[in-house]
């Protein structure tokens, strides 16, 4: 079976480093690993207007940001297909058929739902539009026939769901058509879910606690140099605390051992740096001035790309309707195989049309077969009428 690729974002804002550790970073290993047959990254703006239908600006100015911080990070649409979810009408169709083999409990039970309706405060009021998204994101995967869907652990409930459905329309239908997407979490702890630099559980726009990939050198310092670390910690010969200490959690996802013998030559690696801060004697200022470092050469190509880009908006904009194009037709093949499985292809070659023809002409056949009968009956009745009249003269 060929190996491919679906994975997505939604377009609500510009993409952070914690975008970046969490998957950017592993969509380009995979993309350059020649392991995968195909390759597709979803800007899923249909499902970013479900809770953001009234602010549909936001979506529209994003999808261009999102297109920059993929080829800024190294996606190169040569190896891997970037498509914009909403102009896919296959999609939404595919979202509407499926719907047919999901329960509203079944979504009420769907954890990542429950998590996310309560965030947003929508209590009785949920939109049906994104109370059912997990049956458009089941869409969005098997339209592509994905075998395998990197993303985070809160997509895991999104990835068991498409599961049900396409065991569901296979066993239902009697074919083999869907493919069951299997999900590619990310390798490490560090990578799943980098904190704010306020050390707050998650990095969100609505906490202004985000480092970005679009953000200028000195922004980036600034942000490292205010970062949250070991509150106790107050003079450089203090023990320090590692955990929760956000510096060095964002040292665990960006740190390599060949940057301290540019930036930090005093340790080999990072456990012998964490050892002198776990020790005392090593003063936040300095381990941020590192970090800073770090990420200034994690981010200083991406940034070289995005302003190369940014000259260059025809470009992406060709990128995305090239790739949206392609992904069409993709999309288009299962969809004409899901309506032949669902018995709904009627315009599709003459299939129909020839079995209906003949069904009527079977039936008209049948009903003039019983005309001639009962007409053959009337006429033997009339002789025999005509025959006893005859013998009473
Ligand atoms: N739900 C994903 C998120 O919130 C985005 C997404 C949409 C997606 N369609 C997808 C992810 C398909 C993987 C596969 O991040």
């Amino acid at each position: 079976m060929r190996k491919i690729i679906l994975t997505g974002d939604r377009p609500t804002g510009r993409l952070h480093i914690g975008h970046y550790v969490g998957s950017l970073r592993r969509r380009v290993e995979l993309q350059n690993s020649g392991e995968f047959d195909e390759i597709n990254i979803m800007i899923a703006d249909a499902q970013a207007l479900t809770d953001n239908f009234d602010n549909p600006g936001k979506v529209r100015e994003n999808i261009m940001e999102v297109a920059i911080d993929y080829l800024s990070c190294g996606i190169d649409p040569e190896k891997t297909t970037i498509l914009i979810q909403s102009q896919i009408p296959e999609l939404t169709e595919l979202t509407f058929y499926y719907a047919d083999l999901v329960t509203v409990a079944r979504l009420q039970r769907n954890p990542t739902v429950k998590t996310e309706v309560g965030m947003r405060g929508f209590g009785a009021s949920i939109p049906v539009g994104f109370f059912t998204y997990p049956i458009s994101q089941a869409a969005d995967i098997t339209a592509f026939r994905a075998t395998t869907v990197p993303a985070g652990e809160d997509q895991e409930p999104m990835i068991e769901q498409t599961r049900e459905i396409v065991r569901s329309f296979n066993r239902i239908y009697g074919c083999d058509t869907l493919v069951e997407p299997e999900i590619m979490l990310p390798p490490n702890q560090a990578s799943m879910r980098l904190p704010g630099t306020d050390g707050k559980e998650k990095m969100s726009k609505s906490l202004g606690n985000c480092i970005y990939l679009s953000d200028p050198a000195a922004e980036v310092k600034k942000k490292v140099m205010s970062m949250y670390t070991d509150p106790d910690h107050l003079r450089v010969e203090d023990p320090g605390k590692l955990e929760g200490n956000t510096v060095f959690t964002y040292l665990d996802a960006f740190c390599r051992d060949e940057y301290f013998a540019e930036y930090a030559p005093e340790y080999a690696n990072l456990q012998e740096m964490k050892d002198h801060y776990v020790r005392g004697g090593l003063g936040d200022v300095k381990v941020k001035k590192f970090l800073n470092n770090v990420l200034q050469e994690t981010l200083e190509p991406i940034r070289k790309k995005r302003a190369e880009l940014e000259k260059d908006i025809p470009y992406v904009y060709e990128v995305l309707r090239k790739g949206t194009a392609a992904a069409e037709e993709k999309a288009a093949r299962t969809l004409d195989e899901v309506r032949h499985d669902m018995m709904i292809d009627y315009f599709s070659g003459d299939e129909w049309l020839v079995s209906q023809e003949k069904k009527f002409a079977e039936k008209r056949a049948a009903a003039d077969a019983a005309d001639v009968r009962v007409q053959r009956q009337r006429a033997a009745e009339a002789r025999k009428k005509a025959k006893a009249g005859a013998g009473q003269n």
